[in-house]
């Protein structure tokens, strides 16, 4: 039997209600704020991510999946969304639309990964990308929109943690002291960092080897180093956070993964597994990096699989919500019409019903309907035609009630 790839899953219909559920949830929040939603290419030129996301980051040099097309160019699938959606902002003249450009995503991402718990090969990301507002209350709305979406999930163990890494102008003088500071004990830091000194210094201070840890407790932090310019984009930040009664926290550790960010980075972190959920922050430069004009920007992406995680410790009856409301079982022939006509009716009218579609047997209809777990049951037959009444019986009490049969909808409504 061919099986699955490492790292890759089969999403199953059991669990694709609350996929569903997520993405509508996304969509109804999103679209209040004014996002859009935008679908772009899984391949892309791989120059677009060796640009964009850095070439020197985990996931462009050991990450990405590349290869040469039959008509030998390097391709790669996407391993994030932001840089595929900045490319289409770029060539499909977004810029000249009104600012800001708010645009919305579920995608799939591939990253070549060492697969572990929140860490897959093929994993999937809903993420947003708002163009052209270079202003603290692009992060203030982002951040808020964040905190709704979650809400409306119910997720309530999950905290954010932010952090400013400034522009190219003060990360520069950052960088140095940051090195300064690593040099004297540089042989001491593992293999990953001691290949990041040169080019990635600012990533060493995310590792999470304890005794890098160890190493970079008194680091200098990039909140000390930011320009007058960062610093009041990152004051008025958490001023209007506050006064939003929006909590958060400060981390000088973040400085995320990806080389495009500057000023804002944040993130939203499980407390029950200290994964980190949501990921996001600005990048100012990254339009421009691309070959589009000079654009501010700020964005944001979450990993489903990891969300839901969370969203299933935090809504534990969710699956209870969507089961079989009624199963209909009919005896003869006349009663084959009439369920069917009730069921027709019933789903016209929002309910999730089920009949038998097999000929089986009543006492089998009985056992399917058990094993779907079915709410309610009702059976029809000669009488129950006759009379218009029939018994409604709950299936996890065994409790039954006469009802007529035309009253059904509004019974089967009110129990929603
Ligand atoms: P990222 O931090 O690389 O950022 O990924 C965002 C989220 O995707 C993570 O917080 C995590 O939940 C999920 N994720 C990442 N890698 C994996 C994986 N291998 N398996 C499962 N889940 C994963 C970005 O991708 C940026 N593009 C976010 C962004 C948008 N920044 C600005 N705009």
């Amino acid at each position: 039997m061919i099986q699955k790839l490492k790292g890759t899953r089969d999403i199953l219909p059991e669990e694709i209600k609350k996929w569903q559920y997520i993405e509508e949830i996304a969509k109804s929040t999103f679209e209040k704020y004014g996002y859009e939603e935008i679908r772009v290419p899984v391949i892309e030129k791989s120059e677009l991510f060796q640009r964009g996301v850095g070439e020197d980051t985990d996931v462009v040099q050991k990450e990405m999946y590349i290869f040469d097309d039959k008509g030998g160019r390097s391709v790669a699938l996407r391993p994030e969304g932001t840089a595929g959606v900045v490319r289409s902002y770029i060539e499909n003249g977004m810029s000249s639309m009104p600012s800001p450009i708010k645009l919305w995503y579920a995608m799939p991402m591939y990253r070549y990964e060492n697969v572990q718990k929140g860490r897959q090969r093929e994993f999937n990301q809903i993420g947003v990308e708002l163009l052209g507002s270079g202003s603290y209350l692009a992060d203030v709305e982002m951040i808020e929109m964040i905190n709704t979406f979650l809400e409306k999930l119910n997720i309530k163990d999950i905290e954010l943690k932010i952090n400013s890494i400034g522009c190219k102008k003060c990360r520069s003088e950052y960088m140095e002291a940051l090195k300064d500071y690593i040099r004297p004990n540089l042989d001491k830091y593992c293999d990953v960092c001691k290949n990041r000194f040169e080019k990635n210094p600012m990533r060493i201070i995310d590792c999470k080897e304890e005794n890098c840890k160890a190493l970079n407790q008194n680091a200098p932090k990039s909140v000390d180093y930011l320009c007058d310019e960062c610093k009041n984009h990152f004051e008025n930040l958490k001023k209007m956070l506050e006064k939003q009664n929006i909590s958060y926290s400060i981390d000088t550790s973040i400085v995320r993964g990806l080389d495009y960010y500057t000023k804002t980075v944040f993130e939203f972190v499980s407390k029950i597994d200290g994964l980190t959920v949501v990921g996001g922050g600005r990048y100012d430069g990254l339009v421009e990096e691309l070959g589009g004009e000079k654009t501010p920007a700020i964005g944001f992406a979450t990993g489903v699989e990891r969300l839901i995680d969370v969203f299933d410790k935090n809504n534990p009856d969710f699956d209870k919500s969507n089961k079989l409301q009624l199963f209909v079982a009919y005896i003869g022939e006349e009663a084959n019409l009439y369920s069917s006509k009730l069921v027709s009716n019933l789903r016209k009218k929002g309910i999730y019903v089920e009949k038998d579609i097999m000929e089986r047997s009543l006492n089998a209809q009985f056992k399917y309907a058990n094993k779907k777990n079915a709410k309610y049951i009702v059976t029809i037959g000669e009488n129950e035609i006759n009379t218009g009444k029939a018994e409604l019986k709950e299936m996890e009490t065994g409790e039954t009630k006469e009802i007529d049969l035309s009253d059904i909808e509004d019974i089967l409504k009110k129990q929603i």
